[in-house]
Formats: structure tokens, C-alpha cells, sequence
């Protein structure tokens, strides 16, 4: 017998950290997650743009120490520093308490001809989309591991499952640590840590908005450009942050109990899978 809630995802209580938290994708989970009574540890390299996340959706909540009820609370982090990611991880769980969820959503995006990508373009680009997602996976899955629970989502692309002009190290990276937290996913799968990935497509952030180099640019992403080999989107829309949102909560949510080690493609269609 099912003892989840048809229709909600149960998540009440938790404790998730998300990384990428300052704007964009990672902005929209961790407004969902903590409109579903969930304490959010909002993490970004920008530690004002977290800072200023926390105020604006929980106003209330203390900004240091131990919380009472659901919060958002700010931490500065770079996914890409190992040691800092095990100090706030820990920092985390003495704030705010166990984590159950890690999102990681934190990504750059460098785009150029493959032979033209500079080294610092490629380990950059790796050390952020790859390794940081290995960081804090690392820091955080024996955690989960020893008491027996836990979600982890990995906020990749579609472009790891399809060739893109331009995009080769981003896709590479993107691929890699889709193959990681699969990987991931097997070896914790007796632990109760489930470790999916949401790819999104085309969606309307930041990133997004500064590939539209021209007016018509959505246009193109759209319909398609037949000079880069690009398929359009079959659903006709550019996704929204909460497209993505929405299927991240599902899968950090108990009505995803049984689902471990997939990848869902958000993507409007776009890569014809
Ligand atoms: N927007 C899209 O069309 C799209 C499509 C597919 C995949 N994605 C992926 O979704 C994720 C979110 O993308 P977005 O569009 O919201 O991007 P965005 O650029 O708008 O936001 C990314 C966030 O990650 C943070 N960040 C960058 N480097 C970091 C680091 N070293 N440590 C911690 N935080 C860091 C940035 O400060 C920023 O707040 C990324 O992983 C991206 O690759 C986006």
C-alpha cells in the first residue's frame, strides 16, 4: 500500500540544499521546495544573490542558528571548492538539520567552435557542470547513506544527449555528470539514496538569454536552425524556471520512491527522444 498523498509531493520537513540558487532554475526549485514546508539551504558563488533569495521568500526566518520551522537560509559557495563544500555541508546540518535532498543545479555555460575552446574555457567548464557536482555528491551521499533516506537531482541539459555546434565542452561536462550520478545512483541504491537527473532544454534564465545574440534568436530556438542542425521545439514554448522546477520536486519527493538512476528529458520535445 502506497502511504503517499495522491497529487502533493510529500516533502514537509526536509532539509534540501540547492546549489546555482541565485537566479534561474535554481532560484525556481528552491522557491518550490520551500513552498512545499521545506528548509532550503540556497547555495551560489554569488552569495548576494542567495542572500537576497532567503529575504525575499522567507522574510521571517532567522539568518543564523537553529531554525524552529521551514527556512531559507543564504550560503555562499563554490561548487568547485571541495574543502568548502564539506565545511557548509556540515554548516548545514548543524543550522538546519539532516539534508534528504541535494539539487545540484549550479552551471556555466562556455560556448565556442570545439578547436577554438581556450584550456581555461574546458577545465573551467568541468570544474563547475562535472567535479562540483562530484563535491558535493561526495559530501553529502554517506550522509544520507548512514540514515538510510535521501534524493539527489542533477540538473544537467539535454545537450548531453544530443551533438551541438558550439557547445562541445558544456555538453561533455553536462554528460559526464549525468553518467556520474547514475553511477551514483547504483552504488547508493541499497543505501535508500536515490540519484536521478532532470535535462532541461531551452529554458528562459540568464543562461538562455545570453545565447539570443539577436532579435531573432527565440525564433530560432523555436523553429529550429537547419545551419547548426537544430530540431525546434516540438511543444512550441521556451520552458519557464518552474517547468524545470516542478519535475526536480518530483523526482526529491517520495511519489518518486521507486524511481532511481533516470534521466527525464524537460524539453518541450526538442531532442525527439
Ligand atoms: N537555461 C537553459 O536553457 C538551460 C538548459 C539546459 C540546462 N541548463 C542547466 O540548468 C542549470 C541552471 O541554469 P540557469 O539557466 O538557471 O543558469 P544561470 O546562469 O541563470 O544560473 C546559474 C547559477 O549557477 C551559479 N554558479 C555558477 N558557477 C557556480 C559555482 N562555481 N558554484 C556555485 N554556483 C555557481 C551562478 O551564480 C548562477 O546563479 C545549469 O546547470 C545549466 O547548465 C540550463
Amino acid at each position: 500500500m502506497s502511504d503517499t498523498v495522491p497529487g502533493r509531493p510529500r516533502l514537509a520537513g526536509r532539509v534540501a540544499l540547492v546549489t546555482g540558487a541565485g537566479q534561474g532554475i535554481g532560484a525556481a526549485v528552491a522557491r518550490s521546495l520551500y513552498a512545499l514546508g521545506v528548509s532550503v539551504a540556497a547555495t551560489d558563488v554569488h552569495g548576494a544573490a542567495v542572500a537576497e533569495l532567503a529575504e525575499r521568500l522567507a522574510p521571517q526566518a532567522p539568518a543564523s542558528g537553529p531554525i524552529a520551522a521551514a527556512a531559507v537560509r543564504a550560503y555562499p559557495l563554490d561548487v568547485t571548492d571541495g574543502r568548502a563544500v564539506e565545511e557548509t555541508v556540515d554548516r548545514i546540518e548543524r543550522d538546519l538539520g539532516p539534508l534528504g535532498i541535494l539539487v545540484n543545479v549550479a552551471g556555466i555555460l562556455r560556448t565556442a567552435p570545439a578547436a577554438e575552446l581556450t584550456d581555461e574555457d574546458w577545465s573551467r567548464t568541468f570544474a563547475v557542470n562535472t567535479t562540483g557536482v562530484f563535491h558535493t555528491a561526495r559530501a553529502v551521499a554517506p550522509r544520507m547513506a548512514a540514515r538510510g533516506t535521501g534524493s539527489i537531482v542533477t540538473v544537467a541539459s539535454n545537450a548531453a544527449g544530443i551533438p551541438r555546434t558550439g557547445m562541445s565542452a558544456y555538453a561533455a561536462s553536462k554528460a559526464a555528470a549525468v553518467m556520474f550520478t547514475k553511477c551514483l545512483g547504483l552504488e547508493y541504491a541499497r543505501h535508500g539514496v536515490r540519484c536521478n537527473v532532470v535535462a532541461p532544454g531551452s529554458t528562459d534564465t540568464p543562461m538562455q538569454r545570453s545565447l539570443w545574440t539577436d532579435a531573432d534568436a527565440p525564433r530560432r530556438v523555436l523553429d529550429g536552425d537547419l545551419a547548426t542542425y537544430r530540431t525546434g521545439i516540438p511543444l512550441a514554448r521556451i520552458a519557464d524556471p518552474q517547468d524545470i522546477a516542478d519535475a526536480v520536486v518530483f523526482l526529491a519527493s517520495d511519489q518518486a520512491r521507486h524511481i532511481t538512476m533516470q534521466d527525464l528529458y524537460v524539453d518541450g520535445g526538442a531532442t525527439l527522444r
